[in-house]
């Protein structure tokens, strides 16, 4: 007897980037943050006591989704707390997304969504971007989503780090029939958002990460918003106790910390536009971004230079798309790890050119 279901024993299953232990690496392919979180959560851990390990945690993250209430002006009930934003989308699928049924997101984009959608049993209509890598016309998405419960928009989109024009992204959400999902798991490094999309749309649910702009990635914790009714049906579906109590009360602490969170995002900001720049001087050609990594075509072959770079100690991502094919995507990492990748990159691009 076959036990695996078939949408399963077909599929691939999703890629993360590598976590190499081999040796030390300077790692900009996964978007991590190079600076610690708030040293406030150093003394919530010493606080933890081990008595509280005993308890099931609070199912619903109850003190978090009160203070990000507070800080987005919602209400708890409009707010859902996930084991990293990847565990809300997840819930998402599983929630608006027949089996049989399709969902729709860009292309490039966040990768996971099509591998959610198999999962699922579930088909994605995959939309390309225009050359440019803005949005397509509304037109074409409407028509070949029409049959989709959920559309997924990454803003600001990755790998690639533009933002799409906000009125363009608003008039999809008038227009689409299902859930228009904003995953805006680096929109603390934008200049805007569209987290109130998510109160004057009836079909808008945004989330939010703790992995990029609150250096957290390693406790897993992310935030959707919604419409009371969309959050329900979503509390439904998650794991009973799908954040735990240890990174409740972490993410509580960097909730209250926003100080510190926005001084890092104002340095990585900083960082970016100056290697953006000191890699146009060499010859790359670097896309507007604002997320913390940078989509980047270098002078020579893709896949070289991130070959090469690898055998310098440093790690970048490459994304195998026809439209991002030619480019590698650098995370902003601190200026000490930048001007490394700077100087190295140049010498192994002049010595290609040699
Ligand atoms: C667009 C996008 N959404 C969501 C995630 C997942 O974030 P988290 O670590 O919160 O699960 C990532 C991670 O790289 C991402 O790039």
């Amino acid at each position: 007897m076959q036990v695996c279901r078939d949408c399963i024993r077909n599929m691939t299953g999703y890629t993360p980037g590598e976590q190499p232990r081999d040796r030390s690496y300077v790692k900009l392919n996964t978007n991590e943050n190079p600076y610690p979180p708030s040293p406030q959560i150093r003394e919530t851990i010493a606080n933890f006591a081990l008595q509280h390990m005993r308890l099931y945690p609070e199912p619903t993250a109850l003190q978090v989704r009160e203070e990000a209430a507070h800080l987005y002006g919602f209400q708890p009930d409009n707010i859902i707390c996930g084991n990293g934003s990847d565990d809300l989308l997840t819930m998402a699928v599983r929630t608006f997304v027949d089996q049989g049924g399709c969902l729709g997101c860009f292309t490039p984009s966040y990768s996971l969504y099509p591998v959610l959608a198999q999962i699922q049993g579930a088909e994605t209509i995959q939309i390309p971007l225009e050359n440019d890598f803005t949005m397509p016309p509304l037109e074409t998405i409407l028509k070949d989503t029409s049959e989709c419960n959920v559309f997924f928009l990454t803003r600001p989109n990755a790998p690639t780090g533009n933002n799409f024009c906000k009125e363009k992204v608003a008039e999809l959400c008038q227009h689409f029939k299902g859930i228009v999902w904003i995953d805006e798991a680096y929109a603390d490094f934008a200049a805007d958002n569209c987290i109130e999309y998510a109160k004057h749309f009836s079909n808008v649910i945004v989330s939010r990460s703790f992995s990029k702009s609150y250096s957290l990635a390693g406790i897993r914790f992310g935030l959707a918003f919604g419409q009371t009714e969309h959050i329900h049906q979503m509390m439904k579906v998650k794991d009973s106790y799908n954040v735990n109590a240890l990174t409740q009360k972490i993410a509580l602490a960097a909730l209250q910390d926003q100080n510190h969170m926005q001084t890092n995002v104002a340095r990585i900001c900083a960082t970016r536009r100056r290697v953006a720049q000191r890699l146009e001087e060499s010859g790359f050609t670097v896309l507007p971004s604002e997320a913390n990594f940078l989509l980047a075509k270098p002078p020579v072959p893709a896949q070289k230079l991130l070959r090469k770079l690898r055998e310098e100690g440093i790690l970048v991502r490459y994304f195998d798309n026809p439209l991002t094919a030619d480019y590698i995507r650098i995370t902003v990492g601190t200026d000490e790890e930048m001007d490394y990748l700077l100087a190295k990159s140049k010498q192994i691009v002049d010595g290609e050119k040699a």
